[in-house]
């Protein structure tokens, strides 16, 4: 067996941790991060006939049955995952039944996966339909998406407006736009059905006043997602209370997506 510290599935996510944590939106125990690793990669670090033990979830995970997963731990800190992944990080594999999870390795102090485990399960499920390539869902705290949600109105179709015309390349990385749900309580399966209700549709899905969901194929499509709107939000709080003597007009943002060649999310764009 190879050793696990070293295989890319953590590795990546300890540097991602971390990376995060440096960006200021990840802190005390902020954020978490689900990732889907092919059986045959895992097998490579682990005997997966070894589940250490199992932890029942009281959702329906079905769909994913079989399917394993490297998820942050619950209260656990980014700040800390690089220096201790075994303690902070576990490899999750869905019970046959899909109403629990067989611990494979990680979670070493006793730990389990994420409070927001359901809102993962549950996007996971939904951006799979949509896109058999999906592997990650990553939720996190932006200061300036969370600040943008006090000061801006949460109609979808607004919200993407505005940060696709506070940078050029925005309407490039998320033409898809982005989904906004207003306060709700975190943690739970309501939470969780909300937002992969919005994944049917879309990669990123913002929670009022808490933070935002992005998923995608690799960890840089995912967090990619997340900095270029994190950044538009930024300028959107640096420039709202000044005078605006000029701004990116939707012809020229039909003009962005030919040239780029992407769709704007229909009805978005006058
Ligand atoms: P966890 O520590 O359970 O992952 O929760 C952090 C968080 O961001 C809740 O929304
Ligand atoms: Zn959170």
């Amino acid at each position: 067996m190879k050793d696990i510290l070293k295989a890319p599935f953590i590795t990546e996510i300890c540097k991602t941790t971390s990376n995060m944590y440096r960006m200021g939106w990840d802190e005390r125990n902020g954020g978490n991060i689900s990732y889907i690793v092919p059986e045959d990669e895992v097998s490579q670090y682990l005997d997966l006939n070894k589940v250490i033990r199992t932890i029942p979830m009281d959702f329906d995970a079905s769909f994913l049955a079989g399917k394993i997963f490297v998820v942050t731990g619950t209260g656990k800190y980014f700040k800390n995952v690089e220096d201790n992944p075994a303690a902070n990080l576990g490899v999750i594999r869905v019970c046959k039944d899909g109403r629990g999870v067989e611990l494979l390795w990680g979670y070493e102090d006793g730990g389990r996966p994420t409070s927001e485990l359901p809102a993962h399960f549950m996007s996971h499920i939904e951006r799979l339909k949509v896109d058999p390539e999906h592997r990650i869902v990553m939720h996190t705290h932006p200061t300036n998406v969370i600040a943008m949600t006090f000061v801006h109105s949460l109609d979808e179709r607004e919200f993407t407006r505005t940060l696709w015309q506070m940078c050029t390349e925005c309407l490039v990385v998320f033409p898809d736009g982005v989904s906004v749900l207003p306060w709700m309580l975190c943690g739970n399966d309501e939470i969780g059905r909300a937002t992969a209700e919005k994944m049917k549709e879309f990669r990123l899905v913002v929670w009022a006043h808490h933070g935002i969901f992005g998923t995608g194929k690799s960890v840089d499509e995912a967090f990619g997602l997340i900095e270029t709107v994190e950044k538009a939000a930024e300028i959107y709080i640096k420039i709202m209370h000044m005078p605006i003597k000029q701004s990116i007009t939707d012809s020229q943002l039909w003009i962005l997506a030919k040239a780029f060649g992407v769709k704007p999310r229909e009805g978005y764009l006058e």
